[in-house]
């Protein structure tokens, strides 16, 4: 079975906000495109599971955060790399957040990149993040930004990117984190 054309798809956003100088640079038989309503069943949290912990909270829960996310115009722009079989094989995501200062500018945050095991190596994780970079830059986001382990460093510097002060995070107690859906 061949990949689902995007015509077919209930998408998060146009497919031709994606550059399309990254598309091209895909092998023949991958595909990347804006996060589909129907991407739960293609795999999409299995991918995101080589990240961090995932908890599956079942479809309709999947599909009311995807409308939700939606809802907010011009903000999330969440894609994925689907290969010759249908099956989600790379995911990540730009969140856009408006500012007061800049000039009322805006700052594009990449989240959640992830690439199926399988295909790691591959040069997905470089597309992905050309293409969250690009959607950034085009939403005219003056600057791009990102967490990442010691460890991915190297990969995100030859994806452009250099290192820049440092992350702090304070985590909620168990009780603060009941979903709001
Ligand atoms: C990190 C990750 C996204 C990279 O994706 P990928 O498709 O495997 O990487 P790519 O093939 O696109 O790599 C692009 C370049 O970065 C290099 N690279 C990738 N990961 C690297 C690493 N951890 N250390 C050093 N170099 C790395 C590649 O060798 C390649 O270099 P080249 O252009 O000289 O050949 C992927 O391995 C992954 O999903 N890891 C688990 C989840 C994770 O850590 N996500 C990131 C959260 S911040």
């Amino acid at each position: 079975m061949p990949y689902t054309p995007d015509a077919e798809l209930d998408l998060m956003f146009p497919p031709e906000q994606i550059p399309a100088d990254v598309k091209a640079a895909l092998p023949q038989d991958l595909h990347i495109r804006p996060l589909a309503s129907s991407d739960y069943r293609r795999g999409h949290l299995s991918v995101l599971s080589v990240l961090t912990v995932v908890t599956d909270p079942g479809e309709a829960a999947w599909v009311a955060q995807f409308n939700a996310m939606r809802a907010a115009p011009r903000t999330y722009y969440s894609i994925v790399i689907v290969d010759h079989s249908d099956k989600i094989v790379a995911v990540g995501t730009v969140f856009v957040e408006r500012k007061f200062l800049r000039g009322l500018g805006t700052v594009g945050h990449i989240e959640d990149i992830a690439v199926d095991k399988s295909q790691q190596g591959k040069k997905l994780g470089l597309r992905i993040i050309q293409a969250l970079s690009g959607i950034s830059e085009n939403s005219g986001c003056y600057k791009t930004i990102l967490n990442c382990s010691d460890s991915n460093i190297p990969f995100y510097q030859k994806c452009g990117f250099e290192k820049k002060e440092n992350e702090m995070a304070k985590y909620a107690p168990e009780r603060a984190r009941t979903p709001r859906l």
